[in-house]
This record gives C-alpha cells, structure tokens and sequence, in this order.
C-alpha cells in the first residue's frame, strides 16, 4: 500500500470539513505527507482558483491525490476537471468513493459540505485511501481511451 502524498484544498462554504479531513490524513498511516491550497480561516478564495491549484499539483507530480471540498462538491470537481490528465469525482457514497479509484482511476475527490455529514465524509476519506488503481484491470483501456482524448 503506498503512502500517499495528498493536497487539500476547500472555498469558504467547504473550510471545516477539510481543517477535519486534513487533521484525520496527517494522523494516517497511508499518508505520506499533507499540503493545503486553502483557503485559511481569514481568507475568501473562489473554488474555481482552489481546485486548479490543488489540480495542478497533482497534474505536476507533486501530489498523487487531492481531496476539495465546496458546498456541494461539484463547483470543485468541474474546476479540478479543467486541468490536463485530471480526473476528479464527486462522491458521498462509499461505492462511487470505491468506483472512482477502482473503475475510472480518479485522482481528486470532490464532496460537499452542504450535502453529506462530516462523519461520513470522513469515512469516505478513509475507505478511499486504501484503494488502488489497478493498470491491468478490464478498466484501465477505458481510462486510456479519456487520456488519448486529451493528447496523453
Ligand atoms: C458557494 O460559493 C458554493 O456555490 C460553492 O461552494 C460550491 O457549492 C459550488 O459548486
């Protein structure tokens, strides 16, 4: 199981559901190391600028997976989507946290604040580290085939 290195970002309306998650990531064992995009306590950064800076990260390699949380979870999944080789869900239930690793190799899990609890959010976060993308599974042609659309 590898240690995964993780970037946390979230706009206003996401802030406390990713100060937990954050605290509960450096607290894993599956997790390598943490960085947070914002937004801070004091700070009123749009989501579209988080969710690229997180993207971003993970699309350079400096960052294997993120986790962004908006009002709904899906503001976030849209602006991470927009960056080259990203691949990122909104998920609230345990098999879509599952399918997004397992059938569509997402990178970056998007939730909402508004929409599901903070201990199931926390759950998802726990259950989603533990899966890893198979490359040899009947799936991974289906990936490659949304990477070549995009020249990768
Ligand atoms: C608040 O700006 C809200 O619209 C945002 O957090 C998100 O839910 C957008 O998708």
């Amino acid at each position: 199981m590898p240690a995964w290195r993780i970037v946390v970002g979230s706009d206003d309306a996401g802030f406390d559901y990713k100060e937990v998650i954050k605290k509960d990531l450096e607290a894993s064992d599956l997790v390598a190391s943490v960085a947070d995009v914002g937004v801070d306590a004091d700070s009123h950064t749009n989501y579209p600028t988080i969710a690229r800076a997180a993207a971003e990260m993970v699309a350079r390699g400096e960052a294997d997976r993120a986790i962004l949380v908006c009002g709904t979870g899906l503001g976030v999944a849209i602006g991470a989507n927009k960056v080259k080789g990203i691949r990122a869900v909104t998920a609230h239930d345990s098999f879509s946290v599952e399918r997004s690793v397992l059938s569509n190799n997402a990178q970056v899990l998007c939730m909402g604040q508004r929409v599901i609890g903070i201990e199931q959010a926390r759950r998802n976060v726990r259950e989603w580290l533990t899966y890893v993308f198979d490359e040899t599974s009947a799936s991974n042609h289906k990936v490659r085939e949304i990477c070549s659309y995009e020249g990768l």
